[in-house]
C-alpha cells in the first residue's frame, strides 16, 4: 500500500496514529530546522512537519519542490493551541514525518497550481491534466459526476433502461454539418458520427422499450461559441404512449431531483411556461432571460390609434414600435441612452426615451409625437424618480433582437438576481423559409409532430403549423430540446416531402427508419437535455469549457494533443482517399 490514508481524512481522533500519506507537494515553508509541507490529493490538504531532528527526512524534504509527488510516514498530532486552521478539515492536526520518500520530481510548472489567479486560457489547455489539479476545474468535474450519478438514479427509478447507441453511423439530421470517418472496408463509404441518437431512441420506442436514457457524446461540425463544442454530452431521453405534458413533467421533477441533491436548492415546478411568438414579442429571444422581470411591450397599436406625429408609421405593420421599461433601480445615464440611440441607427433602427427626473418627465419625444399619445405612453408604466421607458421603433425581426439584447444587457447590470430561472418554449412553428437552400426546413428535426389541428395547413400555409416540440431555457441558455415525434409513415412521408426531400432522398437517407415505422410503432416523444451547458449553470460558469476535461478551442483544436492534425500518406492511401491541396 502506497498510503494508509488521503490527503482529506485525519481527524483529531487519529492522533497518535502511525500512518502513510502519497499526494503533490502543495506549498513548502521553511522555518530553518523545521519545514512545514502541505500535502495536497483530490480529497483535501494534510500539513506535514519535517523536522531536522529527523536528518534523512529533512534533507528530502528540504529539497522538493511544489508539484512533486512525494510520501510520507509518520504520526498525526494535534496542532498545537492557535495553530489550528478552520479552513481545512484536516485542519485539527499534522503529520509529523519519520520518513520521507520522492516517488516522482516536478518541472516547475507553466502556471501556479494553488490559489484561483487566472491564467491565460490557451496554456491552461495546453496544460490542461495541470489546470485540472487546479481547485476549480476538481469541483466543477466532481459537480459534474454528481449531477451524472443524480439524473441516472433518478431515471434508473423511474424506470428508464440505459442503452448504447453506435457513434460509427449513417448522418442524423440535427441542422449542423455531420464529421465523416471513412470506412478503410468500404472504399469510397463514411459513416457520420451521430449528431443526436435521434433515431437510434425513436427505434428503441418501436422495439418497445417504452423509456430509454442515455448520457451520450454527441458531435457537430458548425461555429463553436463559449456553449458549444463540437463535440458534447446530452442526457438523451424517449417514452412511449406519452404526450407533452408527461415528458414536460418528468424534466422539471428530473431538474427538481437534481438541483436538490447536487446544490441543495429548492426548484418550484411546474417551471413556466411562454410560447415561442410571446417569448420573441416580450423578450426578443425564444431562450429568454427570466431572472429578471423586465418585458418588451409592443406600442405598435397604441401609435397605430394616436398617430406618430413626425415619427415615420410606414405602411401597416412594416414599422412596428416597442417600449422597454427600465424600473428606478438601474441608474440609466444620458450617456448610456445616446450609445444605445447610436447601436439602433446602426441597424437602421430608432430609439428614444422618456425619463422621470425631478418630478417631471423630459424626452426627445416631446412635441414630436402626439400630446394625447405621450400622455398614454406615460400613464401606462409605473414611473418612479429616475425610471426611464425606451421607445425604439424599426423592423420587427431586426427590432426584437436588438430590444432582447439590450434588455439582457441592462436586466444583467440590475441588483438582486434569481439564481435560476427556468422557462419551457412551446408552439414553436414546425418549418421555416431558407432563403440559402430555397425550400422550407425543419425548426427542430424532421421527425417532430406537427400540432394534429395544423396539418391541414400543411401545404397552403407551412409557415402556420406548429410544432409539438418545446425547449428548456434556464438564465438564457438553451439547456434542453425534445418534442412528440410523427409515429405513423404515412405523416412522416408527408412531411419529407414537404422539405423537398425526393422520393430516393428519402430511401437512401432515411429508408431504415420509415420501413420501422411500418411494424408497430407507439407514440411516443422525449428530449435531450444538454448536459455540458446545464453542469456550467449548476457551477456558475459561463463556459461549457469550464465543465468539460479536455474541451476544444474555438476553432476545434485540442491544444493539449494537437488535433486535428495531418496523417501519413500511406495511411491516407489505405483509406482511398486523396488530398486536393496541402493545407497548412
Ligand atoms: P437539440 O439539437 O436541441 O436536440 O440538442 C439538445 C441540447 O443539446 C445542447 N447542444 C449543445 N451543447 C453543446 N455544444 C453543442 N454544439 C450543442 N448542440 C446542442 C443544447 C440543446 O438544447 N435529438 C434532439 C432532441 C430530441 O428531439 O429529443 C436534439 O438533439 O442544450
Amino acid at each position: 500500500m502506497l498510503r494508509t490514508h488521503t490527503c482529506g481524512e485525519l481527524r483529531k481522533t487519529d492522533v497518535g496514529k502511525e500512518v502513510t500519506l502519497a499526494g503533490w507537494v502543495h506549498r513548502i515553508r521553511d522555518h530553518g530546522g523545521i519545514i512545514f509541507l502541505d500535502l495536497r490529493d483530490r480529497f483535501g490538504i494534510t500539513q506535514v512537519v519535517v523536522s531536522s531532528e529527523n536528518e534523512k527526512a529533512y534533507e528530502v524534504a528540504a529539497s522538493v519542490r511544489p508539484e512533486y509527488v512525494v510520501q510520507v510516514k509518520g504520526v498525526v498530532r494535534e496542532r498545537p493551541e492557535g495553530l489550528t486552521n478552520p479552513r481545512l478539515a484536516t485542519g485539527d492536526i499534522e503529520v509529523h514525518a519519520l520518513t520521507f520518500v520522492v516517488l516522482s520530481p516536478s518541472e516547475l510548472p507553466p502556471f501556479e497550481i494553488e490559489g484561483r489567479k487566472e491564467v491565460d486560457e490557451s496554456l491552461r489547455l495546453r496544460y490542461r491534466y495541470l489546470d485540472l489539479r487546479r481547485s476549480r476545474m476538481q469541483e466543477n468535474l466532481m459537480l459534474r459526476h454528481k449531477a451524472a450519478q443524480s439524473i441516472r438514479r433518478f431515471l434508473t427509478e423511474r424506470g428508464f433502461v440505459e442503452v448504447e447507441t453506435p457513434f460509427l453511423t449513417k448522418s442524423t439530421p440535427e441542422g449542423a454539418r455531420d464529421f465523416l470517418v471513412p470506412s478503410r472496408l468500404n472504399p469510397g463509404s463514411f459513416y457520420a458520427l451521430p449528431q443526436s441518437p435521434q433515431l437510434f431512441k425513436q427505434l428503441l420506442m418501436v422495439a418497445g422499450f417504452d423509456r430509454y436514457f442515455q448520457i451520450v457524446r454527441c458531435f457537430r461540425d458548425e461555429d463553436l461559441r463559449a456553449d458549444r463544442q463540437p463535440e458534447f454530452t446530452q442526457v438523451d431521453i424517449e417514452m412511449s404512449f406519452v404526450d407533452r405534458e408527461d415528458v414536460l413533467r418528468l424534466v422539471e421533477e428530473l431538474m427538481q431531483h437534481v438541483f436538490a441533491e447536487v446544490l441543495e436548492v429548492t426548484l418550484e415546478i411546474p417551471f413556466p411556461r411562454l410560447t415561442y411568438e410571446e417569448a420573441l414579442k416580450k423578450y426578443g429571444t425564444d431562450k429568454p432571460d427570466l431572472r429578471f422581470s423586465l418585458t418588451i411591450d409592443d406600442l405598435t397599436p397604441l401609435f397605430l390609434e394616436e398617430g406618430g406625429g413626425v415619427l415615420p408609421l410606414g405602411e401597416k405593420g412594416r414599422v412596428v414600435f416597442r417600449g422597454l421599461f427600465v424600473p428606478q433601480d438601474h441608474s440609466l445615464s444620458r450617456k448610456k441612452l445616446d450609445l444605445f440611440a447610436a447601436e439602433a441607427r446602426e441597424r437602421h433602427l430608432a430609439l428614444s426615451w422618456v425619463r422621470k427626473a425631478q418630478e417631471d418627465f423630459s424626452s426627445p419625444l416631446k412635441g414630436k409625437v402626439p400630446e394625447t399619445l405621450f400622455q398614454r405612453l406615460v400613464a401606462r408604466y409605473p414611473f418612479g424618480e429616475g425610471s426611464v421607458l425606451l421607445v425604439s421603433w424599426g423592423e420587427e425581426e431586426v427590432l426584437q433582437e436588438f430590444l432582447g439584447n439590450l434588455r439582457v444587457q441592462l436586466g444583467r447590470e440590475m441588483p438582486e438576481k434569481e439564481r435560476f430561472a427556468f422557462v419551457w418554449v412551446v408552439d414553436f412553428p414546425l418549418l421555416e423559409w431558407s432563403e440559402e437552400e430555397r425550400r422550407w426546413v425543419s425548426v427542430h428535426h424532421p421527425f417532430t409532430a406537427p400540432f394534429d389541428e395544423d396539418i391541414p395547413l400543411l401545404d397552403e400555409h407551412p409557415e402556420r403549423v406548429r410544432a409539438k416540440a418545446y425547449d428548456l431555457v434556464l438564465n438564457g441558455y438553451e439547456v434542453g430540446g425534445g418534442s412528440i415525434r410523427i409515429h405513423r409513415r404515412d405523416l412522416q412521408e408527408k412531411i419529407f416531402s414537404r422539405l423537398s426531400l425526393t422520393e430516393r432522398e428519402i430511401r437512401e437517407k432515411f429508408g431504415f427508419f420509415v420501413e420501422a415505422l411500418q411494424f408497430g410503432c407507439p407514440p411516443h416523444g422525449g428530449i435531450a437535455l444538454g448536459f455540458d451547458r446545464l453542469v456550467m449553470l449548476l457551477c456558475g460558469e459561463d463556459s461549457i469549457r469550464e465543465v468539460i476535461a479536455f474541451p476544444k478551442t474555438q476553432k476545434g483544436v485540442c491544444l493539449l494533443t494537437g488535433a486535428p492534425s495531418p496523417v501519413e500518406k500511406e495511411q491516407l492511401d489505405i483509406l482511398g482517399i486523396a488530398l486536393k491541396k496541402e493545407k497548412r
